[in-house]
């Protein structure tokens, strides 16, 4: 969305587009988490509440004009999300939402408008974000509020409305009041103030310095802006969302679980819609940014996360946990398995119980079966390793077979090598593959090997003990053994 989309009518101070910036508060420490991470980092549908907040309002003004206010433990909280290109602005000590906006001033004040949005509501929609600028514009208000009727408003700061009277607009704000200064007749106000505003930036700064600490908590609290504002003779009006739904914040575990809920069931929604068929979405994790082609069918109980991306007509059996993957079309993903970082191709079989460590490349119409574990390895085409075996640093061409039981040694206490077994090649199971190895085209491995040097193309390569047979032998140990 463009600035110029946002430009109303009468209030655009120059004949351009006005200048606007969103600042969003993120340097609180949330302490109702009880936690060593803060509170914007904390996660809902696989990202950090910040990045979900930072998305909508890049979608509104570029990276360039977007301000995150970060505080507490603000070397974490910038790294996790300054691939964005967003700014920021530090506030070393965090003594309330309002004095956030202090210390972000200097760069503010170069804009027209602020918008402020709360960093732990990560629902907020770039669209309701655009509505309450061209509300703001269009009523010539020096503050919008964006609020919401909840059924269970206690935590927030209330709505005092002025009284309609004649000539009075009935978006008028008198107050906002928090739950701790609220008197219990507001208290059942059910209009709560979302944590999101649009200010007019130099009646904003204006006035900025009037706020105080005369609080229960002793801080610098954003709201009371909206008293001396209109103490002042200035416009605070306020824009109700339909949706309250996208307002609510992060405080405690319990609100994380439910926002955390209702995006991932939103997320399995839209793959329904998509044509995917998840049997049982209450039961499933599915990330925010996952991507699921038409076809697929989803078991209960299963993960997938990060930036997976699932390919059509697959299907993901039950309890199956897949963290950065992708699967091509037609993948089976029998039960139990974990893959990682990985690329699965058309028409693959996996499980029960593989796991796939990261950058496994399993290849088209290959079968990974129970209890196999790779990592770093490829595999080609319709290549089948059923059972028990490890792959590791591996390069393995179409149409192997790999017996049950199957190592390769990759390691020696120093550094990692690599195993080829090119195609077509059979090895015999429990066989141990010392690494860097190599066996060549067609060639056949001896079950129970230990093959530490190449094998030719088309060769048969037994490295094991040679059986011995003595005739007799039991039968003798036994006789000795008994009574006379
Ligand atoms: C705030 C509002 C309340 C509103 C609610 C909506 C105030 C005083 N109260 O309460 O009216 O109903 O949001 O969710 O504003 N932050 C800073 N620096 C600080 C303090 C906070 O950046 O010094 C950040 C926090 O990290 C958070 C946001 O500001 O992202 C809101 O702060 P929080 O403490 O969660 O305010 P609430 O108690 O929820
Ligand atoms: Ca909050």
């Amino acid at each position: 969305m463009k600035k110029s989309r946002n430009a109303p009518s009468s209030q655009t101070p120059a004949a351009s587009a006005p200048r606007v910036a969103i600042a969003i508060l993120a340097a609180g420490k949330g302490t109702r988490l009880k936690s060593q991470l803060p509170k914007v980092l904390h996660e809902v549908g696989g990202k950090p509440l910040l990045a979900y907040v930072i998305a909508a309002a890049t979608r509104v003004v570029p990276p360039n004009d977007v301000f995150a206010i970060i505080g507490h433990e603000a070397g974490r909280v910038r790294s996790a999300v300054s691939h964005t290109g967003v700014n920021f602005g530090l506030q070393p000590e965090q003594r309330g939402t309002g004095h956030a906006l202090m210390v972000a001033q200097p760069a503010l004040s170069a804009y027209d408008y602020v918008i402020v949005l709360s960093g732990d509501a990560p629902q907020i929609t770039p669209q309701t974000i655009a509505c309450l600028l061209n509300f703001h514009l269009d009523e010539q208000a020096a503050m919008t509020l964006l609020s919401a009727d909840l059924d269970h408003p206690t935590g927030y700061g209330r709505i005092v409305r002025m009284k309609a009277r004649k000539g009075a607009r009935s978006s008028e704000v008198q107050a906002i009041v928090e739950e701790n200064s609220a008197s219990p007749a507001q208290r059942r106000i059910r209009e709560i103030n979302a944590g999101f505003y649009v200010f007019t930036a130099p009646q904003l700064f204006l006035r900025m310095a009037k706020l105080s600490t005369g609080n229960p908590h002793g801080e610098y609290y954003l709201t009371d802006m909206a008293r001396i504002l209109r103490q002042a003779g200035q416009h605070v009006v306020v824009w109700k969302t339909e949706n309250p739904g996208e307002v609510l914040g992060a405080n405690t575990r319990a609100e994380l679980s439910f926002i955390d809920h209702q995006i991932r069931m939103r997320k399995c929604q839209e793959l329904m819609l998509g044509g995917v068929t998840i049997f049982y979405p209450a039961t499933c994790v599915i990330d925010d940014d996952v991507e699921v082609a038409p076809d697929t069918v989803i078991e209960p109980f299963v993960q997938i996360l990060g930036k997976s991306r699932i390919g059509a007509a697959c299907r993901i059996q039950s309890f199956n946990v897949i963290r950065d993957t992708e699967l091509a079309d037609a993948v089976i993903v029998q039960p139990g398995c974990v893959l990682e970082q990985s690329i699965v191709r058309r028409g693959a079989t996996l499980g029960p119980f593989s796991h796939l460590r990261p950058a496994s490349d399993i290849g088209e119409e290959a079968h990974i079966g129970n209890f196999v574990e790779t990592k770093k390895t490829r595999i080609g085409k319709g290549s089948k390793a059923n059972h028990l075996t490890y792959l590791g640093n591996a390069e393995i061409g179409a149409g192997v077979n790999i017996g049950a039981g199957t190592i390769t040694c990759n390691y020696d206490g120093i550094g990692k090598h690599t195993t080829v077994i090119e195609d077509r090649a059979f090895i015999g199971s429990d066989s141990t593959l010392v690494a860097p190895v190599r066996v060549g085209k067609g060639a056949y491995v001896g079950a129970a090997s230990c093959i530490t040097r190449d094998v030719p193309e088309d060769a048969l390569a037994i490295g094991r003990a040679q059986q011995i047979v003595k005739e007799g032998w039991a039968r003798e140990k036994l006789s000795a053994r008994k009574p006379k």
